[in-house]
């Protein structure tokens, strides 16, 4: 797989800032309201820009990123609340699968998070990133953080911060998802839409319970920063 010129989406500053004060020879250009930050990372050219929260920041700004850069590689990165009994504060999931948990068409008989794609009727849609990126961003993430603390596994996505216990449990149980975050299956989606490939890494900031608010507030600066970390140190690998 080519790869000489990589996109970085993050929703917040946060999750893209470590990043961005590792680029060499940077240059910054406005589309739309958003900022993309073009440099170089050891061999690679990296353009890395912050969505803001939601579907369809996401969308709107990773075919912006696609349409404006020539990036063949596209990586979502930052924090997550954890879905599954098995991911703790602080753990890295990196995305084997991506699933939208809020598209609900279940009214038309389908189960939730298909999305009318015309193909597997009878499962949630999912999104999926070419394995062998999944098994180097895996590597470089347990290089940083330990290989205990990285789990791959299925990143649910939606418009909703989730903080409710039974919520959380629904996810979890419909789409066997290790986290959840609101971006990364609709970066997924237009990636996949456009051709270019995609993969995910999220560390998890919150137990997306009802203490998920405070979890977040008190660890997502030291979680974003792990995300980052562990891009850096991926796109390096690359090299
Ligand atoms: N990002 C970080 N924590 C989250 C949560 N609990 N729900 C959705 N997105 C998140």
């Amino acid at each position: 797989m080519k790869c000489e010129h990589i996109g970085v989406i993050g929703a917040m500053d946060k999750e893209i800032a470590h990043l961005l004060e590792k680029l060499s020879s940077k240059r910054t250009g406005e589309h739309y309201g958003y900022t993309f930050t073009t440099g170089r990372l050891g061999t690679k050219t990296v353009t890395a820009v912050r969505c803001g929260i939601g579907k369809v920041n996401a969308a709107r700004c990773t075919q912006l990123l696609i349409d404006r850069f020539p990036v063949d590689l596209i990586i979502s990165t930052g924090i997550a609340g954890g879905a599954g009994p098995e991911v703790e504060i602080a753990d890295a999931v990196v995305a084997t699968g991506l699933v939208q948990h809020d598209f609900d068409v279940t009214a038309g008989g389908y189960p939730k998070g298909y999305m009318c794609t015309g193909i597997s009727k009878d499962k949630p849609t999912v999104y999926t990133p070419d394995p062998a990126l999944v098994r180097a961003l895996e590597k470089a993430a347990g290089d940083i953080i330990g290989p205990d603390k990285v789990k791959p596994g299925i990143v649910a996505t939606g418009d909703v911060f989730v903080a409710d216990a039974s919520l959380k449990a629904e996810i979890h149980s419909l789409f066997h998802a290790l986290a959840v975050e609101m971006e990364s299956a609709a970066i997924a989606q237009t990636a996949q839409g456009a051709g270019v490939p995609f993969t995910v890494l999220r560390v998890i900031s919150d137990k997306a319970d009802g203490q998920a608010t405070d979890s977040f507030a008190r660890f997502e600066n030291e979680t974003a920063l792990h995300s980052a970390r562990i891009i850096v140190s991926f796109i390096e690998s690359l090299s």
